[in-house]
This record gives structure tokens, C-alpha cells and sequence, in this order.
């Protein structure tokens, strides 16, 4: 199953560091090239000689001990690596990863890589439920990091809890997981669009709302990381890019109806993140509009309504898998199923933008996934990537169906 897949694995100094070579053998033993990074704790609890064993390479426990003068070890291993495993991993890593400290060959091998890294953290359960351990490994997630989550048990320490590193064969399947994920989209072209479309009211004011962007971008980037071909249609959005794909600007209503309609035949799937304006101001004046009347006069503002582009789409789609959002703060699922027969989606995806924990600028979401059925998939809280990973999997099963016949 991993046969030539190419794994960093770094280990850290927790008593749990011991399990890291039974997953070290497993990982070779099921076919993968492990190599492996200790920190100077690390080695305190294992042997590193036990890894290079296991592992039939060499181990790696200082930056500046260069085993080959060809090459830059960080550098090499960092671009080696189709995917880092970091198992144990103690608070201190989770917190220089967080923030990008690079003082040693895991955190600057890390740090120096564009691989995917999976995270089993183990630690003392006091030390695991931490403010700054949660928002480093919060932190760590919407970046896309993927965690193992500890067991909860009899600790090391003493304490019962949750902190126990996850077991070996749990870590090895969580890697299966990702290389298996990895193809679900593998040759498909997607088209999402994310943020909040501005519509002009003169030079320096303007209609928008509240989208972030960002479950739009988390989409894109768990395409991307499944094998897709991705362009993202753009409009107003504070969130950083994910970076391998393609970003298309459009800041109105109709400049992203354009953006869209002239990608949509190329594309397989469509996912409709961005939230579009209903209505735009009949005039968009060329000047800055100044005051005008008496004092305490109101102001008028004429709108017109703007093209609903998913209905478009849901009219002109041949094949294309069409997949909407529907933001709402009540009546979630009638709204949702209202908008997904209306636009004739495959899939509609439904959140209560007024709860806690989901909605526009944070990190997480909670939604429920729809088709013309009714609900097919409801999920907890989770980050946004997340939420995008489960999302994609869902619509990446369904294609394969439609493409193997079925309805
Ligand atoms: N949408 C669109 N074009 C529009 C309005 C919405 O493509 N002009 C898309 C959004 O991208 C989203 C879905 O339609 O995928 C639902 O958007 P929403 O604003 O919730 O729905 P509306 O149809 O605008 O319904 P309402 O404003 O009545 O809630």
C-alpha cells in the first residue's frame, strides 16, 4: 500500500517515543522509504541506532552534522518527503511548528518543506488540554496539518486522561488514508469560487457581506491535495491563498458570472463557496458621491438584482457535478432544499451562520451536507479544512458513481 511512498518521520522526546519504532517498522514493512528525524530529547528516551534499524537509513539528530557532502540534509530530506509524520509529538513541537521556529534538524527539515504533515501528538493530559497547546494545534490545522488524535487512558505520568500517543497501526492507517485520499480527484478540473462579491456604490464605497473566504480556499486546497486541477474565482477576501492553484479575480456579482461561465465547460466540479450579492445599485457613479439636502435628509439607493450564477450554471451543466452553499440563520434545511432544487445542485451545502463555531470568519464550521433526497451527511464542529476534506470525499464517491452509472 505504500510501496515508493517517501516518509519523514521525526520523533520527539515524550516517554511514548518508544512506539515510534513499531510504526517506523510498519511503515516499512507495508513498503514506504522511511526516514528518520530525532530531537535531541528524543534521544534521550531511544536509541537512535533502534530507528536506523528499523528504518535502514541513517537517522538524523543534528543540523550541522552533514552525512554527505552532496547535499544539504534539511534541504534534501525536506524535499525527499511526499508526506512528514511527526509521531510522538510533544507541546514544544506543536508550538515552534505553529509559529515557524526552526532550531533544529525536525523544526528547520519542517519548516523547509512544501510535504504534508501529519501530526500524533502524546503528552500529559493537563499539558494537551492547554489554551496554547489547543490554539497552536488549531493553528497548525487550518494550515492544513492533519492530527492523530491522542488515546485517552492511564498516562506516563500518572494522570488519566487523553494524551496517549495513538497506536502505531491507528498512525499507519491514518497514512493509508492520506495516500488513498490523495487520488480521489486525481485528473478532475475544479472550479470553486470563495469570499463576498462588492458591489459598487461609487469610487471608495460599496455593498459586500460578511463571507471570509476562507471555507472557499480550504475547498481548494483539499482539491488540490486530492489530485485536482483547481482555479479559484476570487472575489473580497482577507484569507492567504492556498498556493498550487489558480486565482482568478472578480470582485462583483457579474464579474464573477463572467470569471465562471467561461470556465464552466471545462470544469467536473463546481463548488459554489462565495456568497454573491442579491442586489447591486442601479448606478455605480464615477465620482465620490457628496452629501446633498438639508441636514437629518435621507438618501435614497436604488438596486437592481444581480444574476443568480448558480442557477445559471444548474441550467447550462452538462455533467458537471454542481455543488452550492446555503448560508442561513433559520429554517436551515428548508432553505437549503428549496435552493438546491431551484439551482438544481447535485449537492447543497447548508450551515447556520448564526451558531457558534460556524459561519463566516472563523476557523471552523458545522454543517449539513444535502441532495434532492433530503440530508446525506451531518457533521460536529470541525476546522474548515476538515470540513472541505469530508466534503470532498463525499462528492469525489458520488462522481465515481455517476461515472460507474448509477443514479
Ligand atoms: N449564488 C449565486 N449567485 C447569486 C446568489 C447566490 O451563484 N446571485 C449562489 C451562492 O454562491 C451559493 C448559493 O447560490 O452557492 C446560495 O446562495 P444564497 O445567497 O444563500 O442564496 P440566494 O439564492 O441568494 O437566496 P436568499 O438570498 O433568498 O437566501
Amino acid at each position: 500500500m505504500l510501496t515508493g511512498k517517501r516518509i519523514v518521520l521525526g520523533v520527539t522526546g515524550g516517554i511514548a517515543a518508544y512506539k515510534a519504532a513499531a510504526l517506523c517498522s510498519k511503515l516499512t514493512q507495508a513498503g514506504a522509504d522511511v526516514r528518520v528525524i530525532m530531537t535531541e530529547s528524543a534521544v534521550k528516551f531511544i536509541a537512535p541506532l533502534t530507528l536506523q534499524v528499523l528504518s535502514r537509513h541513517a537517522v538524523y539528530t543534528d543540523t550541522f552534522a552533514e552525512q554527505d557532502p552532496a547535499v544539504v540534509s534539511h534541504i534534501d530530506l525536506a524535499d525527499h518527503a511526499d508526506l512528514i509524520v511527526i509521531a510522538p509529538a510533544t507541546a514544544n513541537i506543536l508550538a515552534k511548528l505553529a509559529y515557524g521556529m526552526a532550531d533544529d534538524m525536525l523544526s528547520t527539515t519542517v519548516l523547509a518543506s512544501t510535504a504534508p504533515i501529519l501530526i500524533a501528538p502524546a503528552m500529559n493530559v493537563h499539558m494537551y488540554e492547554h489554551p496554547a497547546v489547543r490554539s497552536n494545534m488549531e493553528l497548525l490545522a487550518s494550515r492544513g496539518v492533519r492530527f492523530v488524535e491522542p488515546g485517552s487512558g492511564l498516562l506516563a505520568c500518572g494522570y488519566v486522561g487523553k494524551g496517549r500517543l495513538a497506536e502505531p497501526e491507528e498512525i499507519v492507517e491514518a497514512v493509508r488514508a492520506h495516500f488513498d485520499q490523495r487520488r480521489l480527484l486525481a485528473g478532475k478540473r475544479v472550479l470553486i469560487t470563495a469570499g463576498g462579491t462588492v458591489e459598487r456604490i461609487d469610487p471608495v464605497r460599496y455593498l459586500t457581506n460578511d463571507s471570509s473566504g476562507k471555507m472557499g480556499y480550504a475547498i481548494a486546497a483539499a482539491a488540490r491535495d486530492m489530485g485536482a486541477q483547481v482555479t479559484v474565482v476570487a472575489a473580497r477576501t482577507m484569507a492567504e491563498a492556498p498556493s498550487g492553484i489558480e486565482i482568478v479575480r472578480a470582485e462583483s456579482a457579474s464579474d464573477m458570472l463572467a470569471a465562471v461561465l467561461s470556465r464552466f465547460d471545462d470544469a467536473d466540479l463546481v463548488v459554489k463557496a462565495a456568497a454573491v450579492a442579491d442586489y447591486r445599485p442601479v448606478i455605480k457613479h464615477s465620482e465620490k458621491l457628496k452629501k446633498s439636502g438639508d441636514d437629518g435628509a435621507a438618501m435614497t439607493l436604488q438596486l437592481e438584482r444581480t444574476e443568480d450564477i448558480l442557477q445559471l450554471l444548474g441550467e447550462r451543466k452538462q455533467g458537471q457535478f454542481l455543488v452550492g452553499f446555503a448560508a442561513e440563520t433559520e429554517a436551515l434545511e428548508r432553505h437549503a432544499m428549496d435552493k438546491l432544487e431551484r439551482k438544481q445542485c447535485d449537492l447543497i451545502v447548508g450551515n447556520d451562520v448564526s451558531a457558534e463555531g460556524a459561519g463566516f470568519h472563523g476557523d471552523t464550521n458545522i454543517v449539513t451536507v444535502y441532495d434532492k433526497r433530503g440530508a446525506v451527511a451531518s457533521w460536529p464542529q470541525l476546522s474548515k479544512r476538515e470540513v472541505a476534506d469530508r466534503l470532498l470525499a463525499l462528492i469525489a464517491e458520488r462522481m465515481e458513481r455517476r461515472a460507474g452509472g448509477a443514479s
